[in-house]
């Protein structure tokens, strides 16, 4: 059987399963609308969630926070765990602060601002979790790569490597531009890699998920 294409009523209908969000995540979610901040959805947010919390991570990295929304998700799925996350952008750095703040958590995020690559290269931490939300961000397949490389060099047996927009509005196919060449080189990267279990899931714009290998 085929995948079940997601028709507007059946996204409601998905959508009326989802769990309450506390007014925090909801008014970041009207901002991000608002604004056309390129945040997880509520239903991939509940799935990071989940993911971290089956796996027992407590010390969570993440590349791209923007405003904090998937961070939230990510930290809530902990129990009182750390989240470390890099944003390169001051406001929304600022605005993630806040925002984690404001759920409560202010004292469990580290906010980075600074270059992922960059910083990435200097961090030391180890990671039970790791989610990269700016494979479209690199300049090159060799970046992506190193990036990849650098994030599973810092995480141990049974942590988590997920990614988001693995599916790039299916242009990984035959991509066409270098956002789809990067996010195709990451699949390829993480499908291939004897250290990792993986699969791409088809929600939203698709998020990979890895598992490290004993
Ligand atoms: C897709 S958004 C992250 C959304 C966030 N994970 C969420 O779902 O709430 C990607 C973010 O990565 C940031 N970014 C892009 N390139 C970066 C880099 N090289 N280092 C750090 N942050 C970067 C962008 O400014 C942007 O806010």
């Amino acid at each position: 059987m085929r995948t079940v294409e997601v028709t507007e009523e059946l996204q409601a209908y998905i959508d009326s399963l989802l769990p309450q969000r506390d007014p925090v995540l909801t008014r970041m979610e009207e901002e991000a609308q608002r604004e056309n901040i390129p945040i997880v959805s509520p239903h991939e947010g509940a799935l990071l969630s989940l993911l971290v919390r089956i796996a027992g991570a407590r010390r969570v990295l993440e590349l791209g926070s923007a405003t904090g929304y998937s961070g939230i998700w990510l930290l809530r799925g902990t129990s009182a765990g750390e989240l470390t996350t890099f944003e390169v952008d001051h406001k929304r750095a600022e605005r993630a602060r806040a925002n984690f703040s404001e759920a409560g958590l202010g004292k469990q995020a580290t906010v980075l601002e600074q270059d992922a690559v960059g910083g990435l290269q200097k961090l030391e931490t180890r990671f039970d979790a790791c989610f990269i939300d700016l494979l479209n961000s690199f300049s090159s397949e060799d970046v992506t790569l190193r990036v990849a490389e650098l994030c599973l060099e810092r995480l141990d047996s049974g942590a988590l490597m997920m990614a988001d927009n693995a599916l790039r509005q299916g242009e990984v196919i035959k991509p066409k531009n270098q956002q789809a060449r990067n996010v195709a080189s990451y699949n390829q990267w993480v499908a291939r890699h004897p250290r990792l279990e993986s699969l791409v899931i088809p929600i939203r714009d698709g998020l990979s998920v890895a598992r490290v290998k004993e």
